[in-house]
C-alpha cells in the first residue's frame, strides 16, 4: 500500500510552468469562475471532490490553489485530506511528513506541519502517514479545531478530498467548507454517479460552487497537434447557488 501511495506522480501532474498554453488558459477561466462564486458567496474554505477515484481532484485542486496564490496578496493553504491515496506531497515536491496525521495524533506542532512551497503564498499540509482510521481523523474535533485556527491566517483553504461516491471521509470537510467544487471526468463519470454525489452533498450541507469537467478532448489541440488527444477543462454552472 505504502508503495502505491508514495509513487512519484509529479511528472504526470500539471503545474503552471509546464502545462500547455491551452490548459493553463482553461485553468485561468476555471479560477475566474470559481473565484467569482467564492466572492459572491463570501467563502474561503473549498473542498474538491468527485464521484470516483482518479477523476482529477488532486490535479485540479493543486492548480486552482496555485492560480489563487498567484493573485496579489493572496495566501492559500492546500491540505491533503485524502488520507487513503494522498498525492499533494508529490504534486508539490514535498516530503509526506510531518503532515496532517502526525499533527492530529499529537506527534508534531502545527507550525512544523504547514510547509512553504515553491510557489510564493502557497502553503501546504501533506498527509503524514496513511492511518488505519482516515474517516475518524478527518471528522475529529482536532481536525475541526485545526481548520478554525488556520482560517484567519489564509485567504483560501483548499481541501483535496477522497471521492464522495466511494468513501465518507470527505463529508466532515464538506460540512466545514463554504463551498464544494465537483470534478467530473469527461466520458467517464456517469450521470447516475454524478446525481448520487450531488444528492449526498446536498444532504450534508455542501454548497456546490461549480463543476469542473476534466479531460475534455480539446478541439484546438486536435487541430494544431499531430493527431494526439488533448486535455482541457471546462467549468459548468449547471448546479450550485443554493
Ligand atoms: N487534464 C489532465 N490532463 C492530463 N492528465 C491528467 C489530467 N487530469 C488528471 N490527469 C492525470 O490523471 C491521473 C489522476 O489524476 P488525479 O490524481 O488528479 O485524480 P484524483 O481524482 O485526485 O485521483 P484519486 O482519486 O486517486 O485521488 C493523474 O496521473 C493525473 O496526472
Ligand atoms: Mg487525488
Amino acid at each position: 500500500m505504502a508503495k502505491k501511495t508514495d509513487r512519484k506522480r509529479s511528472d504526470n501532474l500539471i503545474n503552471m510552468d509546464a502545462v500547455a498554453f491551452q490548459i493553463r488558459e482553461s485553468y485561468k477561466a476555471a479560477r475566474t469562475n470559481i473565484v467569482y462564486s467564492i466572492i459572491k458567496k463570501g467563502c474561503k474554505k473549498i473542498s474538491f471532490t468527485s464521484a470516483n477515484k482518479g477523476e482529477g481532484k488532486t490535479v485540479t485542486s493543486v492548480n486552482v490553489a496555485i492560480a489563487l496564490a498567484q493573485q496579489v496578496n493572496t495566501r492559500v493553504l492546500i491540505i491533503d485530506c485524502d488520507l487513503r491515496r494522498p498525492q499533494i506531497h508529490n504534486a508539490l515536491s514535498l516530503e509526506p511528513s510531518p503532515g496532517l496525521t502526525n499533527y492530529l495524533n499529537g506527534e508534531c506542532e502545527k507550525e512544523e506541519m504547514i510547509r512553504t512551497t515553491k510557489i510564493s503564498n502557497l502553503f501546504a499540509v501533506t498527509y503524514g502517514a496513511v492511518p488505519p482510521n482516515p474517516s475518524e481523523l478527518l471528522s475529529s474535533s482536532g481536525m475541526q479545531e485545526f481548520v478554525k485556527t488556520v482560517e484567519k491566517d489564509y485567504d483560501y483553504i483548499i481541501f483535496d478530498t477522497p471521492p464522495v461516491g466511494v468513501v465518507v471521509d470527505s463529508l466532515p470537510l464538506v460540512k466545514q467548507s463554504d463551498g464544494v467544487v465537483l470534478v467530473v471526468k469527461h466520458n467517464s463519470t456517469t450521470y447516475p454517479a454524478l446525481k448520487k454525489v450531488i444528492d449526498v452533498l446536498n444532504r450534508n450541507g455542501g454548497k456546490i460552487l461549480g463543476i469542473i469537467v476534466n479531460n475534455v478532448e480539446s478541439v484546438k489541440t486536435k487541430k494544431f497537434g499531430k493527431g494526439g488527444k488533448g486535455y482541457g477543462y471546462e467549468y459548468g454552472y449547471g448546479y450550485g447557488y443554493y
